[in-house]
């Protein structure tokens, strides 16, 4: 399904937007080393009971995971790169983190996610390479402009991904979002200009490059959620929830 928002209704998704980001910024002040993975989740928990919120995760039991998600947020830490299943995991100093988040307020989902390195970085490569991601989410969501189209979104994405040296996966991408977390259409990490469905004034669209150093198989996690790279290699991912405007693209979690 795909969902067109009222001028009214992006005022609205404005305040999810901002919730999703304002969790986000919060987490990431928290985060140190030795926090535990089940705190993060906790806090969010919190976070979106003090505001009234709904979690899009604790229930979710997409075909890609193992029954309910059962928590708030995805957790994903070094060679982990999407759904990372909170777990009994205390950081390390150096330890590459994700946290994916979607949440909604009033009926309207964001989705947004970011990678950092806990305390201080020991690997160049790590900043390098979680820039590529942010650089391919600025480049899509400037193609993400009424009567361009998915693949335009997709090449832009795609072309920052491979000049910075990075294989791409193409098996999970960015989405529409709006009353629920998951909707059409599909947004590839990669893909050809002019290809797929036309934009349009009032979509919602997660927009969201990740990578992994030097591979583009994932391997599943025996708890059945968490994707890893198939070497062992680090990954990187940065996400935002954008509204397609007569204006251009609003990036609503910033
Ligand atoms: N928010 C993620 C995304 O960016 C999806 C998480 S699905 C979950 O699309 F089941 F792992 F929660
Ligand atoms: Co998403």
């Amino acid at each position: 399904m795909i969902e067109i928002f009222s001028p009214a209704e992006l005022e609205r998704a404005k305040v999810s937007g901002v919730f999703v980001a304002t969790v986000l910024r919060t987490l990431r002040e928290r985060v140190a080393v030795g926090t535990n993975l089940l705190d993060i989740d906790r806090w969010t928990g919190e976070m979106i009971a003090a505001a009234g919120a709904r979690s899009c995760y604790v229930d979710y039991a997409p075909s890609f995971g193992r029954g309910p998600f059962g928590h708030f947020i995805c957790t994903s830490v070094n060679d982990a790169v999407l759904h990372g299943l909170p777990h009994d995991y205390a950081l390390k100093n150096g330890d590459l983190l994700t946290l994916d988040f979607a949440a909604s307020v009033q009926g309207i989902v964001a989705d947004s996610a970011i990678s950092f390195v806990v305390g201080e970085s020991s690997n160049p490569s790590d900043a390098a390479m979680i820039d590529a991601t942010q650089r391919a989410l600025e480049a899509g969501i400037a193609a993400a402009t009424p009567g361009a189209s998915i693949g335009d979104i997709s090449y832009a994405i795609g072309t920052v991904l491979a000049a910075a040296g990075y294989p791409v996966n193409t098996d999970f991408g960015g989405h529409g979002v709006g009353s629920t977390m998951h909707q059409d259409p599909h947004i590839p990490n990669m893909g050809r200009p002019g290809r797929g469905y036309k934009l349009r004034t009032g979509l919602l669209l997660a927009i969201e490059p990740w990578v992994m150093a030097d591979t583009a198989s994932l391997a599943t996690d025996a708890d059945g959620w968490t994707l890893r790279s198939a070497t062992g290699a680090r990954t990187a991912h940065s996400e935002h929830t954008i509204a397609v405007t007569d204006d251009g693209p609003v990036i609503l979690t910033r």
